[in-house]
């Protein structure tokens, strides 16, 4: 596992932060094999229940290392895959809540991943930036999608065209991340709340993100999905957990569901 991005797991929370503030955490190839690495291995271990993705105090990432972009490009599409794929691959394919913790510069990638977590949650100090289009390159991992579909075209373009730089409050604004807390108390308020979902009924929190990444569709194919899934569930040992701890007036132990 690199130094470069630290990886922790306890009481149900990976936390997984990259950590090269030398360099401004600007992201290389070795970084994205250790993160993809740690979520896929998270992925298998039910004692991981939530991953969070975070850096340093006062940073997040300035995106990818722009001398590793130079000196080995990478080829999406080809036959390798290459490792900022794989680890994009890992996260948008992660069936467990993915919780982002910003605080500082989210450069780069550092914007476009936000779009495929679950939760983001920023601090007063974050910045916003996807410069591609000031580089001469292309949007990726299918943000020319996913923020106008989310952000509305207007904000897209903000981001995606002109670069702006977003902050907080404007990112809060336009949707992009869950909320904003002071930088002093960010990984602790972020920390509270992987705990809490680490604590629910892993099976009720996987089914309810596949639901929410399943494609659009019409409203009554998807009332006819959620009712299937929402029946298998009335039967599963889950549920009797959280209606025995109703009855018995205690909270519910979900530590023994993978
Ligand atoms: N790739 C490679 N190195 C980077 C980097 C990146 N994306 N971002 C920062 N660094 C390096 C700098 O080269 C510098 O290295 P040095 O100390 O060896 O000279 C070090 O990190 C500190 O950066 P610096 O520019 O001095 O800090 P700053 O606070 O003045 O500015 C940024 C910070 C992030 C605003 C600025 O570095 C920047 O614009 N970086 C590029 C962001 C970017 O375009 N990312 C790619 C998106 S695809």
């Amino acid at each position: 596992m690199s130094d470069l991005v630290t990886v922790e797991t306890s009481e149900g929370v990976r936390t997984i932060r990259w950590n090269r503030p030398q360099k401004k955490n600007a992201l290389l190839r070795e970084m994205y094999t250790a993160a993809a690495e740690a979520i896929e291995t998270g992925e298998a271990d039910k004692d991981v229940r939530v991953f969070v993705l975070g850096g340093q105090p006062g940073l997040f990432t300035a995106g990818n290392d722009l001398v590793d972009f130079m000196e080995a490009p990478p080829h999406f599409g080809g036959t390798v895959t290459p490792p900022v794929e794989r680890f994009m691959r890992a996260l948008m394919n992660a069936q467990k809540p993915v919780i982002a913790e910003v605080d500082g510069l989210a450069i780069g990638i550092g914007t476009t991943l936000l779009m495929h977590c679950d939760l983001a949650w920023a601090s007063e100090n974050a910045v916003f930036k996807t410069p591609f289009v000031d580089l001469a390159l292309a949007p990726e991992f299918a943000s020319s999608l996913l923020f106008p579909t989310r952000l509305g075209r207007a904000a897209a373009s903000d981001l995606l065209m002109l670069g702006s730089v977003w902050d907080a409050a404007r990112a809060k604004e336009a949707g992009l991340i869950t909320g904003i807390f002071p930088s002093a108390s960010l990984a602790n308020e972020v920390r509270e709340k992987a705990l809490a979902l680490a604590a629910k009924s892993p099976g009720a929190v996987r089914k309810a993100k596949a639901l929410m990444m399943t494609a659009e569709e019409p409203v009554m194919d998807r009332m006819k999905r959620e009712g299937s899934i929402f029946t298998e569930m009335l039967h599963s040992p889950e549920f009797a957990e959280a209606v025995g701890a109703f009855m018995e007036r205690r909270a519910p132990d979900f530590s023994k569901f993978g």
